[in-house]
């Protein structure tokens, strides 16, 4: 028998057929012979138990911040790598670290919680009006009709983006997009680049307007807060509210894609929602569990430490795989069961600790709103092609469908 050999960061990634096929084997195995090893090529200690995961992203004394890795990592160092100004640190909470995360989380998180606790007849609205599009249809694809618009112009309506410049919003949106792809092709490229200096000077003119002229939004509430004392620069708020809009709508997509998808494929799970919609909040956090749409995060090691008995040392980086961590026998009994009652463990879909998502309140409110729905509007909708396999996107560690077409006649 040879010997098995585990898998590199970068060999997990559903452009390996050797990975794409059997992407829980793999993860298995992981988890029960090397729960936590080096990938040389890579530059990265590898974490798949759900405990080692919680527990060390848990741990607010380690780093984000992507220049604090050695030389040998090469994630951290391809993001510096792609900065635009070599000599600008990072401006987004994703890769800030203390002092400056504790500084300018707070204030974001503060003013977006707020908007997100008085946003649900918004979000149906706009769920009710994507639905509306859909009418007197035979079939759509459930990805590019409903699951990309919805948190686009969820985003669009908590920043207070004009109606009038809408459609530019979501086409600038689409493309920042790519900054999360490192395989986009020189045009992509281009249109990411086009599209980022449209939105910040977008932003940046809506400061200044807001300034002037306060309305009911976002943007309005951070140069309020900026003016009342919270030590934030507008380039801070200009990248941090862009940063909401790159996390969060690719992800939130890809959580009402996948839940459909997987209703789509276990009718007795949507029977038991559609009788009880109470059931919609564990519904959509098992979706989170068995497929969520981050496949990985990472910190960097700030002194020496050991994770499960392997030691690390300052400066290296680590890879922790929540969708291994989510299916860990030790942690939710029957991992590969897809069980909208489940109770018990939390999954990690949101990471943990200081960095944990910032916008899973609003990803869990719109997800809530939209699988409902459909599902209730569509009682006899099914996949277009039964025995297709399902059209897993490529994009390196996010988890999604290309597309979803079905069938609601
Ligand atoms: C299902 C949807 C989503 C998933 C699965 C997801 C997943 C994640 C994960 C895994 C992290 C890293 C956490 C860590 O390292 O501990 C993260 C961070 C973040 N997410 Fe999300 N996210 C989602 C939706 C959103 C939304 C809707 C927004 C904004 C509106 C958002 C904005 C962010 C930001 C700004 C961070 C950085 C937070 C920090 O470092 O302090 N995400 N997200």
């Amino acid at each position: 028998m040879s010997e098995w050999k585990p898998l590199g960061l970068l060999e997990m990634t559903p452009l390996n057929p050797a990975f794409r096929d059997d992407q829980h084997g793999v993860y298995d195995r992981l988890r029960s012979q090397c729960p936590v090893h080096r990938d040389e090529m890579a530059g990265e200690f590898i974490v798949s138990r759900h405990a080692d995961v919680r527990a060390t992203l848990s741990d607010r004394t380690l780093w984000r911040g992507a220049d604090h890795a050695e030389e040998a990592a090469f994630l951290p160092r391809s993001i510096i790598a792609q900065r635009r100004n070599p000599e600008e640190g990072p401006k987004s909470i994703l890769f800030m670290d203390d002092p400056d995360h504790a500084r300018v989380r707070p204030p974001l998180a503060q003013a977006f919680y707020a908007r997100v606790a008085k946003f649900r007849p918004d979000v149906e609205a706009i769920v009710d009006a994507t639905l509306a599009k859909l009418d007197g249809r035979d079939g759509f694809d459930v990805l590019a009709d409903y699951a990309i618009p919805i948190p686009i112009d969820a985003i669009a309506a908590i920043l207070g983006v004009d109606h009038d410049r809408l459609d530019d919003f979501r086409t600038w949106s689409e493309g920042v997009i790519q900054s999360l792809n490192p395989l986009r092709s020189p045009e992509q490229s281009k249109a990411m680049e086009t599209a980022g200096a449209a939105l910040e000077a977008y932003i940046l003119a809506a400061m200044v307007d807001r300034r002037r002229t306060p309305q009911d939004d976002l943007v309005t509430d951070m140069v309020r807060l900026q003016a009342d004392g919270a030590p934030l620069s507008d380039s801070e708020i200009m990248y941090n509210l862009i940063s909401l809009l790159v996390g969060g709508n690719l992800t939130t997509t890809d959580l009402i894609g996948n839940a459909i998808w997987l209703f789509l494929r276990h009718p007795e799970e949507r029977a038991k929602l559609l009788a009880d919609p109470t059931l919609i909040a564990g519904a959509v956090e098992e979706t989170l569990r068995y497929e969520p749409p981050v496949d990985i995060t990472s910190r960097i090691a700030s002194r020496d430490m050991e994770i499960g008995g392997c030691p690390i040392r300052d400066t290296q980086a680590m890879a922790f795989l929540l969708r291994s961590a989510n299916r860990d026998p030790d942690a939710f009994p029957d991992p590969h069961r897809f069980d909208i009652a489940r109770k018990g463990a939390p999954h990690v879909a949101f990471g943990g600790g200081a960095h944990i998502c910032i916008g899973a309140p609003l990803a869990r409110l719109e997800a809530q709103v939209a699988i409902l729905k459909m599902l209730q509007r569509f009682p006899d909708m099914r996949l277009a092609d039964p025995d297709a396999l399902p059209a897993w996107r490529a994009l390196p560690f996010f988890h999604g469908l290309e597309r979803l077409d079905v069938r609601t006649a």
